[in-house]
């Protein structure tokens, strides 16, 4: 072949940019990714799942929730809102003041404007930053997602369909273990019309010995199996739901910050 070297070269320079592109690029930028501290604290984040919880990833993947399922929460700006926290000695001048305001959503300079004025009339406000996106209004999470929610993710499972909610901060929107195991059996036994697919083949139904089993799912009223059998979670279904549980991406970090009210945040 005539020009055997030039299309060797040619091959060889698109494969090694793709290859940088996609392989080298994203190691440079995240590859030393590390734990982080949490705004305005010592601790670190993230913390590593526990063992049932990492299991629990494994059955997420197997089942392909991530087809229906993101676990990345986008966000859109910031915005400020302005707390009160102290009336002063005149708080019927402040209350009155502040009723008369808007308070939420503003930008850093009318913020700053109206800490100003609560100040002079005696009060004490400050301003909290809080995220804004319709991810952030449908509740979905604090904050944008950044590459340390996922550190010891392993596969990450990002999703790029949302068939279903957001799942990065599920965890703190449903934390109690009951409810998720009864929406992978029935989803619509807890949630209406829900269209989520049920996960049946994760338990097993028995009949009741001599007591019911300690680990029963409980049932809302009017759902559940027949009466003298109940349904048990198997292992894979104990893993997926500490999974679930473990899902937390509720902590500020200085990558994507907001402010957490001192009484609700972290011991
Ligand atoms: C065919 C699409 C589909 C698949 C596959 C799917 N889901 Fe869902 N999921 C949904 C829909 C739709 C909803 C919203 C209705 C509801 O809450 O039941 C939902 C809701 C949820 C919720 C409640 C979220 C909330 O904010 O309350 C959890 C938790 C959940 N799914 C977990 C899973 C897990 C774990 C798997 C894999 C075992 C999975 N889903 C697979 C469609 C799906």
């Amino acid at each position: 072949m005539k020009n055997g070297f030039l299309v060797f070269l040619a091959s060889f320079v698109v494969l090694g940019g793709s290859w940088c592109g996609f392989v080298l690029a994203p190691v440079l930028q995240l590859g030393g990714g590390k734990q982080t501290a949490i705004l305005n604290s010592s601790d670190l984040y993230p913390v590593n799942r526990p063992g049932q919880a990492n299991q629990g990833l494994q059955v997420y993947r197997a089942n392909g929730c991530a087809a229906c399922h993101t676990e990345q929460v986008q966000q859109s700006g910031v915005a400020c809102d302005v707390v009160l926290t102290g009336a002063g000695k005149n708080p019927v001048a402040v209350t009155n003041l502040i009723s008369s305001l808007k308070l939420n959503g503003l930008d850093k300079d009318l913020a700053d404007a109206l800490v100003d004025k609560i100040t002079a009339a005696g009060g004490k406000a400050e301003i909290h930053i809080v995220a804004t996106g319709p991810d952030i209004a449908r509740g979905w999470g604090r904050r944008h997602s950044v590459a340390e929610d996922f550190l010891y993710d392993d596969p990450v499972q990002l999703g790029s369909l949302r068939i279903g909610p957001d799942l990065a901060d599920v965890g703190t929107r449903q934390p109690d273990a009951n409810w998720q195991l009864v929406h992978l059996y029935a989803p619509q036994s807890v949630v209406n019309d829900s269209a989520m697919p049920p996960f049946r083949y994760l338990f097993k139904v028995q009949k009741i010995g001599s007591a019911p089993s300690p680990d029963a799912l409980v049932f809302p009223k009017g759902f559940g199996p027949p009466a003298g059998y109940e349904v048990l979670p198997t292992a894979r279904a104990q893993e997926l739901a500490a999974y679930l549980l473990s899902l937390h991406a509720e902590v500020p970090l200085h990558d994507a910050p907001f402010s957490q009210p001192l009484a609700a945040s972290k011991p």
